[in-house]
C-alpha cells in the first residue's frame, strides 16, 4: 500500500462506489431501452422517443459515472501499489480486466443504439435479450474480486 490518498483513502473509496452503483443503473437499464427501441420501429411514433430517452441517460448517467468510476479506480489502484510493483495484486489485474470488458460492453450498447437510430438492427428480439444478461455477469464477477481479493 503507498497510501499517497492518505486520510482522503476512504471518501474516494465511498465515492468509487457511489458512482459504481450509478455507472451499473445506466448499464442495466439502458439494454432494456434497446429492446423496448427496436420493439418499437415499426410504430413512427416511438422511435424519437427512445431516442431522446437514450440520449439523456447517457449525457446524465451513463458518460459521467464510467469517467469518474475510472478516475477513482485508477487512484485507488495507485494507492494501492498498482504502479509500483506491488505484489499479490493478481485480484486486481483480474478485475481491471474485467471492468474493460465492462467498459467495452458499454461502447456496444451505444454503437447498437445508433444503430437503432439509424433503422438498423443487427440482434433479433431474443439475441438482444440475452446480450442484457452480460453487465450481470461481469459485475458479479468483479465485486467477488474487489471484497474476497481471492489472489
Ligand atoms: C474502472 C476501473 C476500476 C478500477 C481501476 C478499480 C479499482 C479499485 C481498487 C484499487 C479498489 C480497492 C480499494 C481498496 O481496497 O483500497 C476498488 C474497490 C472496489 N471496487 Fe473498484 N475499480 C474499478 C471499477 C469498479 C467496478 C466497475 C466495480 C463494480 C462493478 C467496482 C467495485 C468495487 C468495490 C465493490 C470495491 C470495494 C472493495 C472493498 O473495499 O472491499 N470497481 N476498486
Amino acid at each position: 500500500m503507498i497510501n499517497w490518498l492518505g486520510q482522503a483513502y476512504l471518501w474516494v473509496l465511498a465515492a468509487h462506489i457511489i458512482f459504481v452503483i450509478f455507472w451499473m443503473a445506466g448499464l442495466f437499464i439502458f439494454p432494456r431501452y434497446l429492446v423496448h427501441h427496436q420493439e418499437g420501429l415499426a410504430d413512427p411514433a416511438e422511435p424519437p422517443r427512445w431516442e431522446a430517452r437514450e440520449a439523456l441517460l447517457r449525457r446524465m448517467i451513463l458518460t459521467p459515472s464510467l469517467i469518474i468510476v475510472w478516475l477513482l479506480g485508477l487512484a485507488l489502484a495507485a494507492n494501492m501499489g498498482l504502479f509500483n510493483g506491488q505484489p499479490g495484486l493478481g485480484w486486481l489485474h483480474a478485475k481491471l480486466l474485467l471492468v474493460i470488458i465492462l467498459t467495452g460492453y458499454h461502447g456496444w450498447m451505444v454503437s447498437y443504439s445508433r444503430k437503432l437510430k439509424a433503422r438498423k438492427p443487427t440482434l433479433n428480439a431474443r439475441q438482444l435479450r440475452m446480450v442484457n444478461e452480460v453487465p450481470a455477469v461481469l459485475v458479479t464477477l468483479i465485486v467477488i474480486l474487489a471484497v474476497v481479493k481471492p489472489f
